[in-house]
């Protein structure tokens, strides 16, 4: 796509970077969504990578981005650092041209240079395996609750990176603190959308 820039996000795009978040979100887990939260509490943590993640920018639009954070696998009493990311979106009209292939290639490029070696995240099943990402189970890692399932994904940006550490993996406890009634207020700042129940959500 010609016109799109994938690029750090500055204070600017703030407010339409979680507007973008909330509309990718908005009903597609559960009624309403919490995600354009957490992007703003991770920007204040002290766990946000913010050299690694990325708004993708089309005429003059945030039209995607990706956030990382910090993340551990606990191996016996070594932690090993790895990165996660979470959300990753795509505003609706503008999903399955691309972006957020380019936000994954791009951040992940840019990681690689930074010397980072993993990434583990829990994510959607179907997408992330065609950018190489494979189920947490192949490396031996599971979550902090010692399970493994399809959402639970890696991806070694060093080859094998995983293959000699075992353990469980912890996130920010950022993706813990989504308070529901925060949420509701925080929510309040954005262009009102109906929540909805709909098939196919978690809860
Ligand atoms: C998932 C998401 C980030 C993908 O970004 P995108 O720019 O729409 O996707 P891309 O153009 O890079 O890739 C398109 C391909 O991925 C597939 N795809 C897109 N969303 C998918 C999903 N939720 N599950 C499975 N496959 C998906 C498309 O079918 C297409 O497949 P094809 O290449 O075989 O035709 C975006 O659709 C989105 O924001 N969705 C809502 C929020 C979300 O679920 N985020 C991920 C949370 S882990």
């Amino acid at each position: 796509m010609k016109n799109l820039i994938i690029r750090p996000e500055t204070k600017d795009d703030y407010f339409n970077a979680e507007y973008m978040t909330k509309k990718a979100f908005w009903n597609l887990h559960r009624p309403g969504c919490d995600e354009h939260y957490l992007v703003h509490l991770l920007r204040g943590s002290e766990d946000y990578i913010e050299e690694l993640s990325r708004v993708a920018e089309l005429d003059d639009k945030i039209v995607g981005g990706i956030y990382y954070s910090k993340a551990y696998v606990l191996d016996g009493d070594k932690k090993v650092d790895v990165l996660t990311f979470g959300p990753l979106c795509v505003e609706p009209d503008y999903q399955n041209k691309g972006i957020g292939g380019a936000l994954l290639a791009v951040t992940i490029k840019e990681a690689r240079e930074r010397g980072h070696k993993g990434i583990i995240i829990f994510g959607e099943p179907g997408y992330y395996p065609k950018h190489g990402f494979k189920t947490c189970d192949q490396f031996g890692i599971t979550t902090k609750e010692g399970k493994n399932f399809d959402a639970f994904m890696g991806y070694e940006i060093v080859p094998d990176a995983f293959r000699e550490i075992h353990g469980r993996f912890y996130e920010s406890e950022v993706f813990e603190q989504l308070d529901a009634d925060r949420v509701e207020e925080f929510d309040m700042e954005f262009p009102y959308m109906e929540k909805l129940k709909l098939p196919g959500q978690w809860s």
